[in-house]
């Protein structure tokens, strides 16, 4: 597949409306083994349709579950304007889990993108510490690839080990496989154990253009993130 193939297929998939997309995710569910408990539902909203109230309850979780991670690393620190924006892109879809009955409320959601990321599978060139030099960084080949990119996967505390990241999980990378993404993506804290953990569990290995793939170690070192993949 060339770039612009992909960057075709991107487009395609960013057309899709979320009510579209919604009743893939319910059939995706009805085949799925992993299900969702009987007293919560779903919802899919595009940055368009997710209401404003909705979307300040996102940012304020993910504040909430990572704010510390984010300052303790010191080559991003915290920024709610910096993450106000990122949580705002044009293309954004949100998959949010609601409770239901009487006290309905939201208590997880995946925030992804059709986008097209770079790629380079040449995990063998890696920079010597003597390259360290600015521009130095760039190694192998480099590719645009369409990609589904899990921005956030936040579940509130009292929700987390109750299977639902995983649901979120198998659900964007088949929405990913429907729409001919090639890859599943995300970036992660190394200092967040046990996000990584769960990520490797579900097939996840760091990507070719994570730092530690593709910096010299020194430089790599000190970046507090690592950028992970999954095949689709
Ligand atoms: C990391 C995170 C997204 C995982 O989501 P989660 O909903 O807790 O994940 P799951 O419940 O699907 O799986 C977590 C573990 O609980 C277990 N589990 C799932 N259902 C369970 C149940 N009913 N009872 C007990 N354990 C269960 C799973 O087997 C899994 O264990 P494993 O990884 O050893 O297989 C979530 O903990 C979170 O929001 N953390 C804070 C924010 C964060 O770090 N986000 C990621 C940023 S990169």
């Amino acid at each position: 597949m060339n770039s612009s193939e992909g960057e075709e297929l991107v487009r395609e998939a960013n057309e899709v409306s979320p009510e579209k997309l919604f009743s893939e995710c319910c059939d995706i569910q009805s085949k799925a083994s992993s299900t969702l408990g009987t007293d919560l539902e779903l919802h899919l909203y595009s940055l368009k349709t997710l209401p404003p109230a909705l979307q300040q309850w996102a940012f304020n979780l993910v504040k909430e579950n990572l704010y510390d991670e984010y300052v303790a690393a010191k080559d991003t620190g915290w920024s709610d304007e910096d993450k106000q924006r990122e949580m705002t892109e044009p293309n954004a879809r949100y998959i949010v889990v609601n409770t239901m009955g009487g006290d309905a409320r939201p208590v997880g959601f995946v925030y992804f993108q059709f986008t097209m990321e770079e790629s380079c599978d040449d995990k063998d060139e890696v920079k010597n510490d003597e390259d360290e030099d600015e521009g130095s960084e760039e190694s192998g080949e480099d590719v645009q690839i369409p990609v589904v990119y899990c921005y956030e996967l936040q579940i509130s505390a009292s929700y987390q080990h109750c299977g639902l990241g995983t649901h979120l999980m198998s659900l964007i990378e088949e929405l990913g496989r429907r729409y001919h993404m090639l890859k599943c993506m995300l970036t992660a804290f190394k200092s967040n154990t046990a996000a990584l953990n769960f990520y490797r569990k579900r097939g996840y290995e760091i990507d070719g253009i994570s730092p530690s793939n593709h910096l010299p170690p020194r430089r790599a070192a000190r970046i507090s993130y690592e950028i992970y993949s999954k095949v689709l």
